[in-house]
C-alpha cells in the first residue's frame, strides 16, 4: 500500500524523515502543515498523506488561497445560501463541504487573507462551517492538510498570519528541505526524470554526462526539484543523442554553477555567444523540423538568403538530409 511513496524518490537523511513522518501521521487524521520552497513537492506530500490515510477513498480537493481572487475565496471555500449576495440563485456547496470524508489541501495558506484566517481557525477548531449568507451550522468530516513556501513565522511577528490559526495548523509539521541540501538525491532524482520524460516523449532513455551531472551538482535550484525536472525534460528534447551533456543544459545553470564553483564567471560576450550558438543550433533544427529537412522551404519561412542558411547549418554541423523523409 506504499504506491504513493514509492513515486517519491530521495534517499538522503532528510527525505527518509520526511517519509516516516508521512507513514506515522497518515493514518491518524490529524492536520498537517507542509513548509517548503517552491517546487520541493509540497503537493506531493499532501497527495501521499491523503493516500495512505484512511480517507483514500473519498475526495482530495486541493486549493491554492493565492490564485483565488480574494472576493471570491470566501464563498469558494465555505460555499453560500440562496440570496446571499446578487447572482447567488441557488445555494451551493464550498470546497471545504465538497471534501468531506476526504482531504482539504489548503495550499499557499499564507496568502489567505486576514479575514479568512478566523473564520478557517473556527472551522478547525469546530468542524462545522457556516455558508456565505446562511445561519445554520454545517457539519464537515474534512482532514485539512495546508501548506506553503512563506515564512510563517516570520508572518506571525509582523502580524499578516493569526498567531492563533499558526498554532493550531502547526501541530504536525513538515520541513522539505530545498533540492540543493539533499545530497546525492540530485543524481536519483535526475535519472528519475530522464527515464520519466524520455518514456512521455518516446525517446531512448539517456545517460548524463559526467560535466553535465557536475553542472547539476554545482547548481543552486532556486525551483527546486520542479526547476530540475524542466531542465532535464529541455535536455532530452534537445539533446541530438542519447547523452545528456552540458551543451544540453541551459546558459544560465551553467554559468552559475561555474561563478558558486569559484570559477571566475564568464564575461558578457562570452556568454552572449554562447546564447546566440545556441540560439541559433535550436532555431535551425526545429526549422528543418517543421519543413521535413527541405532547404529551400526552410530558407523561405526563415527570410534567409538560402546560401546563408547553408553556411550556417554547415557551422552548426547540421544535416538537412538527417531531417527528410519524418
Ligand atoms: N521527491 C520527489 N520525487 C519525485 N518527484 C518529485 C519529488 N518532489 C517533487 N517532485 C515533482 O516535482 C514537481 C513539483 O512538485 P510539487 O508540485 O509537489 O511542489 P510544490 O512544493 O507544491 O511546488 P510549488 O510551491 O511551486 O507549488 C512535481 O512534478 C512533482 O511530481
Ligand atoms: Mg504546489
Amino acid at each position: 500500500m506504499d504506491d504513493s511513496l514509492d513515486a517519491f524518490v530521495g534517499s538522503s537523511t532528510a527525505m527518509r524523515a520526511v517519509h516516516d513522518t508521512i507513514r506515522r501521521v497518515a493514518d491518524t487524521d490529524v492536520d498537517v502543515l507542509i513548509l517548503g520552497e517552491t517546487g520541493t513537492g509540497k503537493e506531493l506530500v499532501a497527495r501521499a498523506v491523503h493516500e495512505l490515510s484512511r480517507r483514500v477513498s473519498g475526495p482530495f480537493v486541493p486549493v491554492d488561497c493565492g490564485a483565488i481572487p480574494e472576493n471570491l475565496l470566501e464563498s469558494e471555500l465555505f460555499g453560500y445560501e440562496r440570496g446571499a449576495f446578487t447572482g447567488a440563485d441557488r445555494q451551493r456547496q464550498g470546497l471545504l463541504e465538497a471534501a468531506s470524508g476526504g482531504t482539504f489541501f489548503l495550499d499557499e495558506i499564507g496568502d489567505l487573507p486576514l479575514v479568512l484566517q478566523a473564520k478557517l481557525l473556527r472551522v478547525l477548531q469546530e468542524r462545522k462551517l457556516r455558508r456565505v449568507g446562511g445561519n445554520s451550522e454545517v457539519p464537515i468530516d474534512v482532514r485539512i492538510v495546508a501548506a506553503t513556501s512563506r515564512n510563517l513565522d516570520d508572518m506571525v511577528s509582523d502580524r499578516s498570519f493569526r498567531e492563533d490559526l499558526f498554532y493550531r495548523i502547526n501541530v504536525v509539521r513538515i520541513d522539505l528541505p530545498p533540492l540543493r541540501e539533499r545530497g546525492d538525491d540530485l543524481g536519483l532524482l535526475a535519472e528519475f526524470f530522464a527515464e520519466q520524460c524520455s518514456r512521455e516523449m518516446q525517446r531512448p532513455v539517456p545517460a548524463i554526462s559526467g560535466a553535465a551531472y557536475s553542472s547539476l551538482r554545482r547548481y543552486h535550484w532556486p525551483g527546486n526539484v520542479r526547476e530540475l525536472q524542466n531542465v532535464i525534460r529541455r535536455a532530452i528534447a534537445l539533446s541530438e543523442d542519447d547523452v545528456i551533456g552540458v551543451d544540453d543544459l541551459p546558459v544560465s545553470l551553467i554559468a552559475a554553477a561555474d561563478a558558486a564553483n569559484g570559477n571566475p564567471a564568464r564575461g558578457f560576450f562570452d556568454l552572449r555567444s554562447e546564447y546566440v550558438s545556441r540560439f541559433e543550433r535550436e532555431y535551425f533544427t526545429s526549422l528543418l523540423k517543421r519543413n521535413t529537412g527541405n532547404v529551400k522551404e526552410s530558407a523561405n519561412e526563415a527570410k534567409l538568403p538560402r546560401g546563408t542558411l547553408y553556411r550556417l547549418l554547415s557551422a552548426h554541423e547540421i544535416d538537412p538530409g538527417d531531417y527528410r523523409g519524418r
